[in-house]
């Protein structure tokens, strides 16, 4: 599969469920003061995240371009870039949880055709830094309802589960994330989704961003509950082309 068949299809699976196609934002952020350039699709959607309606509606679809470097330490492995393409699912107040890992898992394999039984998936396991969040058991009951057995969801921390704010403040929340086993020997200490150890490389990310975290570092519940969800465009067409690297 070739990137451009992997977009079409990604966003026609999202209009079939509802969702309207908006364009890739600018790289330099319009709305967010918070970061110099566009880390993440959700920057260009802010003031939604926070309420304000979007004039396409509660359902979007996109592919952002995005360039990140706060993990550059990890780039220069196989399958981290600085600029990529991320496409993205968005419930802005309206779908849940349920209907976001429902067609997560839905479109890794029946669509993408990917093994079930290489794909591992992390929630967030609560973590004294948020002390109020804790286990995202909905998560854990939703993936196991779609078959996927005890040991292969991990319940971790903040570092690996929590996703935002890039900056300071602004809308963020737990994630749950999807490993896939590229078939690898497992070495190194710990070899488990989250790990570089090689194995399994993140596919997918659900973000559930009900939470603002503000200039004092507390956390509040927001207005609306929204869904973020991401995807690397050149990661998912190496794991497709059976590549062990995102260059190629
Ligand atoms: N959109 C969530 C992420 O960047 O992983």
């Amino acid at each position: 599969m070739t990137a451009k068949e992997l977009r079409q299809k990604y966003l026609s699976y999202f209009e079939n469920k509802g969702h309207k196609i908006i364009p890739s934002a600018s790289l330099v952020p319009e709305h967010d003061p918070t970061v110099l350039f566009t880390t993440a699709g959700m920057h260009p959607l802010v003031p939604y995240l926070l309420g304000q309606d979007h004039p396409q509606g509660k359902r979007l679809t996109n592919v952002q371009k995005c360039l990140r470097t706060d993990d550059i330490e990890d780039v220069g492995d196989n399958w981290h870039n600085t600029f990529f393409e991320m496409l993205g699912n968005w419930s802005l107040g309206e779908y849940w949880k349920e209907e976001a890992i429902t067609w997560s898992f839905e479109f890794l394999t029946k669509e993408l055709g990917l093994d079930p039984n290489r794909i591992s998936v992390t929630v967030f396991g609560g973590d004294p830094e948020i002390d109020s969040v804790g286990v995202d058991e909905e998560s854990v009951v939703i993936w196991k309802k779609l078959g996927i057995p005890d040991e292969r969801i991990y319940q971790l921390g903040k570092a690996d589960n929590w996703w935002g704010p890039v900056g300071d403040s602004g809308p963020c929340g737990p994630d749950t994330e999807m490993f896939y086993d590229t078939g690898k020997a497992e070495h190194g200490q710990v070899c488990r989704p989250g790990e570089s150890c090689g194995k399994y490389t993140e596919i997918w990310n659900d973000v559930f961003m009900e939470y603002n975290r503000n200039k004092d570092g507390k956390y509040e519940k927001l207005a609306q509950r929204n869904v973020d969800t991401g995807m690397g465009v050149e990661r998912m067409v190496g794991v497709l082309q059976g590549r062990d690297n995102v260059y190629d």
